[in-house]
C-alpha cells in the first residue's frame, strides 16, 4: 500500500484556536506569506468554508474542495470539488505535495493520516470558536524553522503509524 505523504499546515493560539467563525482571529502578515511561500505550487485541500474565506486564489497552486453538496461546482480549472476524505490523493506527483489548509473539521478528518504537520504557534490567546486537534502525542517535534516573540514555526514528524 502507498504510504500517505499529506502534510498539515495551520497557525494556532495558545489554546489551540484557529478560527473564528470564518475568519481567522489575527493579522500576522508574516505568517501569512510563510503558508503561501510552503504552499506555493502544490496541491491544497481545504473544507468549503475555509476555501470561501480565502482571499485569494493563485493559478499555480491545484486546490481541492472538500464539500458534501453535490450541486456545488467552480469554473476555475485549477479548483476540483470532492466530497469524501478518499477522494484526496495519498501523494502528490511530479513533486507537488499535498498540504491540508483546514479548516477546524478538515484538520480533525484528516490527522490521522498525516505524516508532517507544521504549526505556526502562536504566543497569545484570542478569542475563537474553531480549534487545531490535539496531535502531540503521535508526533514530535522535528524542526523549529523560525522563533521570535510573536510566533514560533515547527515541524513535526509522525512517530507512531497513521490509521
Ligand atoms: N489558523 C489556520 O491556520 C486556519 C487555516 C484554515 C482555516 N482556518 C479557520 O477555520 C475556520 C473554518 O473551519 P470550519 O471547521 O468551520 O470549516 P472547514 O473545515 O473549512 O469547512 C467545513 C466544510 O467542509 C465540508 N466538509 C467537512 N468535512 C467533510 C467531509 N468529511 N466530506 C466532505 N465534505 C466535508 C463541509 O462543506 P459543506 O457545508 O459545503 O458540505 C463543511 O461544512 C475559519 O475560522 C478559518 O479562518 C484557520
Amino acid at each position: 500500500m502507498k504510504e500517505c505523504e499529506w502534510i498539515s499546515i495551520a497557525a494556532m493560539d495558545i489554546n489551540r484556536v484557529i478560527g473564528s467563525g470564518n475568519k481567522l482571529p489575527w493579522n500576522i502578515p508574516k505568517d501569512m506569506i510563510w503558508f503561501k511561500t510552503a504552499t506555493k505550487g502544490h496541491i491544497l485541500i481545504t473544507g468549503r468554508k475555509t476555501f470561501e474565506s480565502m482571499k485569494k486564489i493563485y493559478p499555480e497552486n491545484e486546490y481541492y474542495i472538500l464539500t458534501r453538496n453535490r450541486n456545488y461546482t467552480s469554473d476555475q480549472v485549477n479548483v476540483k470539488v470532492i466530497h469524501k476524505i478518499e477522494e484526496i490523493p495519498d501523494t502528490g506527483s511530479e513533486g507537488k505535495k499535498v498540504w491540508i489548509c483546514g479548516g477546524s473539521e478538515i484538520y480533525k478528518a484528516t490527522i490521522g493520516k498525516c505524516k508532517y504537520i507544521y504549526i505556526t504557534q502562536i504566543k497569545k490567546s484570542f478569542e475563537g470558536n474553531r480549534y487545531f486537534p490535539e496531535f502531540e502525542s503521535d508526533f514530535y517535534l522535528e524542526q523549529v524553522f523560525y522563533e521570535d516573540e510573536e510566533i514560533s514555526i515547527k515541524k513535526y514528524k509522525r512517530a507512531t503509524k497513521g490509521v
